[in-house]
């Protein structure tokens, strides 16, 4: 792990009020290095002055080469390809290839990398049956999440993590079966028995053996390329709050299945992977009341947020909506166009045409428009997120390999302002 030095003179002059104090910082890749801080003191009694970052926007929590984003251009790369290059020329596993080892994979890498998932898709069976235990009722990212820490449980070399190998093992046993632990939850919460996938298939098309009957139009081309595209454009994005939950659970050294269990949790939040089925229930009560003026005006009062709308990076259109806009036509020409398109796009044209919106910065990100696909294809909204999950294991994974071998790790353990009591004495029993 390469970690550039000091840009040569880039440096901050501090004045501490308190003691009339001056301190003189260098920074590190035009960044503040944070402990330096801890140099500032009002007397040698004192721990030393810390930022205070809440929800960690001003925060870098460590280098990373796996995915660039600049949210003021728009812009997202993987390992510094273009996300449009790779959306447009590439499939998923090539794309996870890319992720994972750095660059993209020769044709012989490609057929073995291919090879290998297909060989290590098949979950355990105890994964399955505790699947299956579960109640119908349950949601999928739910199960997702209990399938996948389950494997830290059934696999007896979980802990064995101590080698590239045996890391590079997980990595792909991980990315291998959550489709297969995805599908298994879908259709268990459809009540629907279990299918078997063409071994011959594709990453995606093993997918779609698993999630729908043969012979369904869910198998046709378009279909397929939209999911391979879609996975692609879902797999990393940088130090998001899923894959920062991933990096700080790794930092403890806890086994990968606790790591990417913890991933999926954060991600099924509505504020961040569960956006895209919170996006269909907003357009669904606006086609019920008929009533889009009346909804933008809670928005704008703060009674609600416009769920698919702004990004804590991106201040400008989020690159993958655009794409996905793209593949949404594609995909109702396959399978019917959803209705609730028209809605979408509407809702989006009155927003950016809103002040609300635009003294904020909010445009539709990733998840605006995805859920209209995956609803056109006949998934219900319970399972958008697991297909965000299912994507974004690559890029978990990637990080996961990637700060196993970052030697700047430390376990991570923020601190606090303390605003309770202190000292006191407990009350002696009456
Ligand atoms: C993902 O980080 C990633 O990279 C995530 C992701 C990935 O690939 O991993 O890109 C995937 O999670 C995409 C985001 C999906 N979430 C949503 O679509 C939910 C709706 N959006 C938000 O709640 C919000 O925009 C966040 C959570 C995405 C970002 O929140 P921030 O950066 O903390 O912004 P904020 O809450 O501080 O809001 C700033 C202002 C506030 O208004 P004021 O207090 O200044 O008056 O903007 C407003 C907010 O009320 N605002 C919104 C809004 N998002 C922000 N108002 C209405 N609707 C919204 N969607």
């Amino acid at each position: 792990m390469e970690t550039t030095t000091a840009v040569s003179g880039a440096s901050l002059g501090i004045e501490d009020g308190r003691t009339g104090k001056s301190y003189r910082i260098d920074l590190v890749d035009q960044a503040l290095p944070a402990a330096s801080l801890r140099a500032i003191k009002v007397d040698s009694e004192d721990f030393g002055l810390l930022s205070y970052d809440p929800s960690y926007g001003s925060t870098i929590s460590c280098h990373s080469a796996i995915t660039f984003v600049d949210g003021e251009r728009g812009i997202l790369e993987y390992r510094g390809y273009p996300i449009q290059q790779l959306a447009a020329n590439c499939s998923f596993e090539e794309v996870a290839y890319l992720l994972m080892e750095g660059q993209p994979p020769t044709a012989d890498q490609l057929r073995d990398w291919e090879r290998a998932l297909a060989e290590a898709a098949q979950p355990r069976s105890e994964l399955l049956e505790l699947i299956g235990h579960l109640p119908p009722s349950a949601h999928p990212m739910s199960s997702l999440t209990a399938a996948i820490a389950a494997m830290g449980a059934v696999y007896p070399d979980a802990r064995q993590i101590s080698t590239p190998a045996e890391r590079h093992g997980h990595a792909l046993r991980l990315v291998a079966q959550v489709p297969a632990l995805a599908a298994a939850s879908f259709r268990r919460h459809q009540g629907l028995a279990e299918l078997q996938p063409d071994p011959s298939e594709s990453y995606i098309g093993r997918f779609l053996d698993l999630l729908f009957e043969p012979q369904s139009v869910q198998h046709h081309e378009a279909v397929r390329r939209a999911l391979d595209v879609l996975f692609i454009l879902h797999a990393d994005h940088e130090q998001n709050c899923s894959t920062s939950v991933v990096r700080d659970v790794a930092s403890a050294g806890a086994d990968p299945y606790s790591v990417a269990a913890s991933g999926v949790a954060a991600l099924s939040g509505p504020l961040h992977g569960g956006a895209n089925e919170a996006v269909l229930e907003m357009l669904r009560e606006i086609q019920r009341t008929g009533d889009l003026p009346g909804f933008l005006a809670q928005v704008r009062a703060g009674k609600r947020r416009l769920m698919g709308f702004g990004h804590r990076v991106y201040k400008t259109y989020d690159p993958r909506a655009r794409i996905i806009q793209e593949v949404a036509n594609e995909v109702f020409q396959a399978v019917g166009k959803n209705p609730l398109i028209d809605l979408a796009t509407e809702l989006e044209q009155a927003a950016l045409a809103d002040d609300y919106f635009v003294a904020r910065r909010l445009y539709p990100n990733v998840d605006f428009y995805s859920g209209l696909i995956y609803e056109a294809i006949g998934l219900p909204v319970e399972m958008f997120t697991v297909l965000f999950a299912v994507a974004r294991t690559a890029g978990w994974a990637s990080h996961w390999l990637e700060s196993e071998a970052d030697p700047e790790r430390r376990i991570s353990r923020p601190r606090q302002i303390y605003t309770g009591p202190r000292d006191l004495r407990y009350p002696s029993p009456s």
